[in-house]
């Protein structure tokens, strides 16, 4: 079992990275997403809705606190201090409940005392977003997943071709 932590959410100033953060983990095969912070029903729902018309494949769950997780998962975190996460890629992939963690602008000292893996994707500030889809593209075996969703495209060279399933 595979799930993504999203730490301090903040409605509005942190609409579009946690909701990319959603969606790269959703294009991964990750069924539950976790967020702290504020809780926020708009996420909740414009995510629903995306998966009404793209199909499901994510549940989005917000948390009033991380440290249960950390107990009940095993928790790596994503940070530009870690170590290289290649090192450690075979141990991520035996662990049969990973919790990929990511923060946001401050991340409290306790979050790396208690991850079980602090590891970076190269030691330089960049986004979670960029992070999370490396870390994926690696641990999935660079392969997406596959949706049942109303909509769907063809992919084509130029332009967009769009189809609607009636049934998907
Ligand atoms: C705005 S960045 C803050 C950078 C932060 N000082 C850090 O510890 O990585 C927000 C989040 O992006 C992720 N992140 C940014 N750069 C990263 C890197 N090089 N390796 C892994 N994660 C990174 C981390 O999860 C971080 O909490």
């Amino acid at each position: 079992m595979l799930a993504v932590l999203k730490l301090d959410h903040r409605p509005k100033r942190d609409e579009r990275i946690t909701t990319h953060c959603i969606l790269v983990s959703r294009i991964f095969g990750v069924k539950r997403f976790f967020y702290t912070g504020e809780r926020d029903p708009d996420l909740e729902e414009r995510i629903e809705k995306l998966q009404e018309r793209w199909g499901t494949g994510i549940q989005v769950e917000w948390r009033r606190s991380w440290k249960e997780l950390f107990s009940e998962w095993d928790p790596c975190h994503l940070t530009m201090y870690g170590l290289p996460f290649r090192q450690k890629l075979k141990e991520l992939k035996s662990s049969k409940r990973l919790l990929i963690v990511v923060g946001g602008p401050k991340v409290k000292p306790e979050i790396y005392r208690l991850a079980r893996w602090n590891l970076s994707v190269s030691n330089q500030p960049h986004s979670e977003v960029a992070a999370l889809a490396i870390l994926l593209w690696e641990l999935r075996g660079h392969r997406f997943s596959r949706f049942k969703g109303k909509l769907r495209i063809r992919p084509s060279a130029r332009g967009k071709i769009l189809t609607e399933q009636d049934d998907p």
